[in-house]
């Protein structure tokens, strides 16, 4: 009776959790097919080859291990920025290609991708979730973009921006204190930070754009 529950749990466990990985794998899809219309990319089927990685069985052990084992130490939830409002920020910051931007929690790495692809700037995507971070180098290798772009696995409060041009976040408004000190500690007086949605709010704001509540900074030392 006993080995029946614990039976019983792990199946309902393990079929939730492929539950949540097919949506994850169709939040990704969607992603990449707006990545994609924009950088004019349809190389291959990624479609066929995303669907084929999600419902192998061996990934979906590996990718259950790991969201087990992996530490809540998230600044922020992933949700992924709309592809306007990746250009309305990459924009608003007037991103040059002599730029290096950084994406401060880089997610499927659409706004990096958009940097490098569209603006012909060096961007580095810092992310602390291992599997968007595995996502981001399978992308930016399949696009051919290694030698713009880099990706970063790790904590954004453990990197040194002090040769960053650019900064984008969307973080939360808790987090976006917490960068301040930081801000005012490494960049450079020229540094251009586009928040979406948040405000930081001991810097001043020096431009913003309220129909998509971008918002543009100049962090002085
Ligand atoms: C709201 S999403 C933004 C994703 C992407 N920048 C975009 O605009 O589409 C925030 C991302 O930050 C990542 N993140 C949260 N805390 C982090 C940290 N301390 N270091 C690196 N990445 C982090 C999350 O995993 C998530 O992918």
């Amino acid at each position: 009776m006993h080995s029946r529950n614990i039976r019983t749990t792990c199946s309902r466990f393990l079929r939730d959790y492929r539950i949540k990985i097919s949506a994850l794998a169709s939040k990704l899809i969607k992603g990449v097919s707006e990545v994609t219309t924009y950088v004019s990319w349809d190389a291959i089927n990624y479609k066929v080859f995303i669907m084929w990685f999600f419902n192998n069985p061996v990934i979906q052990a590996l990718l259950l291990q790991i969201s087990i084992i992996w530490p809540n130490k998230y600044a922020a939830p992933w949700v992924p920025t709309s592809m306007v409002e990746v250009h309305k920020m990459l924009q608003l910051a007037e991103v040059r290609p002599d730029d290096l931007v950084y994406d401060l929690g880089c997610g499927d790495g659409r706004v990096i991708i958009v940097a490098a692809r569209q603006y012909g700037s060096r961007a580095i995507g810092i992310e602390i979730d291992p599997l968007r971070y595995m996502w981001c180098q399978m992308l930016i290798t399949i696009l051919g973009l290694r030698d713009l772009v880099q990706v970063i696995f790790g904590d954004f409060f453990k990197k040194d921006l002090n040769d960053a041009d650019v900064i984008i976040c969307y973080l939360l408004p808790a987090t976006n204190q917490k960068l301040e000190s930081k801000f005012m500690q490494e960049l450079q007086a020229n540094t251009r930070v586009v928040s979406h949605d948040f405000l930081f709010t001991r810097i001043q704001v020096q431009q913003q754009d309220d129909q998509y509540n971008l918002y543009l900074y100049h962090p002085q030392p």
